[in-house]
């Protein structure tokens, strides 16, 4: 069961708790929709990106915009720029936020976002999830979560997804029109450690470079011993 509002282009379906809105997506992915968000006050099997499972107890946002693929150009640059639709968003609630490629989101080092995008039939389905009151004391071991509370940044769950899919909106036609120029200009003007030493964990192999900056396809640019490599996918660690 769940309850259904519009807004703008798009129809949120609201559900008190679902396994995961990523998972009920792809169920959704024969029919024929676009700009359908499902939205869950609870998950209980909340999916990160590798496999790993997402903080999700009651009080955080947890959506998933499922959009037509065949009505977007260069679909995998998208969690490229949820990143940053979420990261210019924050930033006008009053705190300054930081993208660590590939796409989370970082207030002060700490990630309060994270993105799942994946691709199934014909849809693109792009799972958020922002940790707006509460958030795991340890991440990957690291104590290294926090939340848009803690940053005294009071908003509530509704009031950001309206304001990501307004904004969200906007910076999809910008992209359909132009390209990923103006958009990766502003994320690599946002890039967490860019200029340091980082190491990058490529498949299971483990890469130490220097970040230099996001590539007009979306890839990682290391500078590793004097030469730039390019990851397509990794974990910054
Ligand atoms: C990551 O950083 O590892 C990605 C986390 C993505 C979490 C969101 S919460 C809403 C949607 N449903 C899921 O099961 N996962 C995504």
């Amino acid at each position: 069961m769940f309850t259904t509002t519009k807004f703008q282009n798009f129809e949120i379906r609201e559900f008190e708790i679902l396994d995961s809105t990523n998972l009920q997506a792809k169920e959704l992915c024969n029919k024929p929709i676009n700009n359908l968000v499902l939205l869950a006050k609870s998950q209980t099997a909340g999916k990160g990106r590798g496999g790993k499972e997402w903080f999700s107890d009651e009080g955080n946002l947890f959506f998933s915009v499922i959009l037509d693929i065949n009505k977007i150009k260069n679909f995998e640059l998208i969690s490229l720029i949820s990143a940053l639709t979420i990261s210019e968003l924050t930033d006008g609630l009053g705190t300054k936020t930081q993208i660590k490629w590939p796409n989370d989101v970082l207030i002060f080092g700490k990630k309060f976002c994270g993105i799942l995008l994946e691709k199934h039939q014909d849809k693109l389905i792009i799972g958020i999830g922002i940790n707006t009151i509460s958030s795991p004391e340890y991440l990957d071991g690291k104590k290294q979560a926090t939340n848009l509370k803690a940053a005294n940044i009071i908003v509530s769950n509704q009031d950001f997804l309206f304001k990501f899919l307004d904004r969200f909106n906007i910076n999809l036609i910008e992209f359909s029109k132009t390209n990923f120029i103006d958009f990766r200009k502003k994320i690599n003007s946002k890039l967490y450690k860019k200029n340091e030493m980082i190491e990058l964990d490529y498949l299971g192999q483990k890469f130490s470079g220097k970040i230099l900056q996001v590539a007009e396809n979306g890839n990682l640019i290391l500078e590793i011993n004097g030469k730039e490599k390019e990851f397509n996918i990794g974990e910054i660690l």
